[in-house]
């Protein structure tokens, strides 16, 4: 069908504090070039002792809500792999925390880092059967790994809210997707851990499998070949990832793989995720966001290339074209805002925050005041976490 159907806007929203790597690698005494160039990342978004996803979460969104109202919406879906509960939607509060109607259907969405693909693609879906009807995407995630672990240096927080529906402002989600599902234990979390467990060496070449994969089913479905995209958004846990899966597919494909071509390709989607850390689901569409507001091109209807991947495992690889008069409805203020306002922890503070967790004796607790944002977690109380806007 030639209905226009994508993300109409995008917004996302980061924690109070951040983490420069350089203060990690003081601690530990890693050589900063191992951070700096060897995985790409500068800094870590480490959320307040009153932030979470739903924070998070909620932030991202507020300013779509604000902007176009929310008579639209029917359906919420919230993907996220650093679950508050394991049978309510985390959506719900968000929905709660906006004021949007009870005519609604909210949801949870968990494939690891992949869930705001899979929330994306069934957004268009619904869309596709009401076009009148608009639907909120969130993707929102805390990456923690254990303290003096591998992972550490990779962790990261943010939260991405997108709005999907007919003739949208900002990007046109094309047709076909390739997909790709290995079962592989690269990367999990049980359900007793607030941090997650991963086989780094396997989880990467784990990565480059379904970049393959996913790559050959899109061509098979009759997808676009691989000249004619203009940039690539790959999923970054950490951004020199980007480039080893860039440089991957182009090699899988026979085509040259110089440094600058790599550079090229994927840069600017890096600028954001490089002083963030990984932030799982949210990950590649703050990779579309840097994209979009970094680069020094005009990108309408040129086609970009996505890749989501999410451990376990799951991707999909797809094709966006941004829409005519896309750059005038690009958040690009309020987005550095959200990177430059984070405060600076010294590595003291950052492993107390990271040791916090809640009592699990159903007592009353209230969290220290901490974060700046327009929503806190004010408190655990009998079991139930207590939002509210500031
Ligand atoms: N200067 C410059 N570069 C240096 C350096 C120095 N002084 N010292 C080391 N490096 C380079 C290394 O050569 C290496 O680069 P290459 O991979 O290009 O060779 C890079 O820095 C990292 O070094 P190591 O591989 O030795 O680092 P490590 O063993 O500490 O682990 C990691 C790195 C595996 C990424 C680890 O941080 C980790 O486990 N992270 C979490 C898992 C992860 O992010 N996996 C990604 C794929 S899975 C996924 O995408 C889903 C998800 O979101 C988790």
């Amino acid at each position: 069908s030639d209905i226009a159907i994508g993300i109409h806007d995008l917004s996302f929203a980061t924690t109070e504090f951040v983490l420069p790597h350089a203060a990690l690698a003081a601690y530990n005494g890693t050589e900063i070039g191992k951070y700096h160039l060897g995985i790409g990342q500068r800094s870590m978004s480490v959320p307040a002792a009153d932030e979470d996803i739903v924070t998070l979460g909620a932030a991202a969104a507020a300013p779509l809500i604000a902007a176009h109202g929310s008579d639209r919406i029917r359906t919420v879906v919230f993907a996220t792999e650093s679950s508050i509960d394991q049978a309510k939607s985390a959506g719900i509060y968000v929905h709660s925390l906006l004021g949007l109607a009870s005519a609604c259907r909210v949801v949870e969405l968990k494939q690891a880092c992949y869930g705001a693909t899979a929330a994306l693609q069934f957004a268009i879906g619904l869309v596709r059967r009401d076009p009148a009807q608009q639907v909120l995407v969130i993707a929102s995630d805390v990456s923690k790994y254990d303290l003096d672990s591998p992972g550490e240096a990779t962790q990261g927080a943010a939260a991405v809210a997108m709005l999907v529906g007919v003739d949208p402002a900002l990007l046109r989600i094309e047709e076909p997707s390739g997909l790709f599902t290995a079962d592989v234990m690269d990367f999990w979390r049980p359900n007793y851990r607030e941090a997650a467990l991963v086989d780094g060496q396997e989880s990467i070449a784990a990565y480059l499998q379904a970049v393959e994969g996913s790559f050959k089913d899109y061509t098979e479905q009759g997808g676009r070949p691989l000249e004619e995209f203009a940039a690539f958004c790959y999923h970054q846990p950490f951004t020199k990832m980007a480039y080893k899966a860039h440089r991957h597919l182009l090699n899988y494909c026979g085509a040259d793989t110089d440094a600058d071509a790599v550079e090229r390709a994927v840069k600017a989607s890096t600028a954001y995720n490089s002083v963030v850390g990984n932030s799982y689901t949210a990950s590649v569409y703050l990779g579309l966001a840097a994209l979009l507001e970094t680069t020094g091109e005009d990108l309408t209807g040129r086609p970009i290339a996505f890749l989501s991947y999410g451990s376990g495992s799951v991707a999909e690889f797809f094709c966006g074209t941004p829409a005519p008069g896309y750059r005038s409805r690009l958040r690009t203020a309020a987005h550095r805002e959200a990177i430059d306002r984070r405060t600076e922890l010294d590595y003291a503070a950052y492993r107390a925050l990271h040791q916090r967790s809640f009592p699990t004796d159903g007592g009353d607790y209230p969290t220290p005041a901490q974060t700046t944002g327009p929503f806190r977690l004010a408190a655990l109380n009998g079991h139930k976490r207590i939002y509210e806007a500031r």
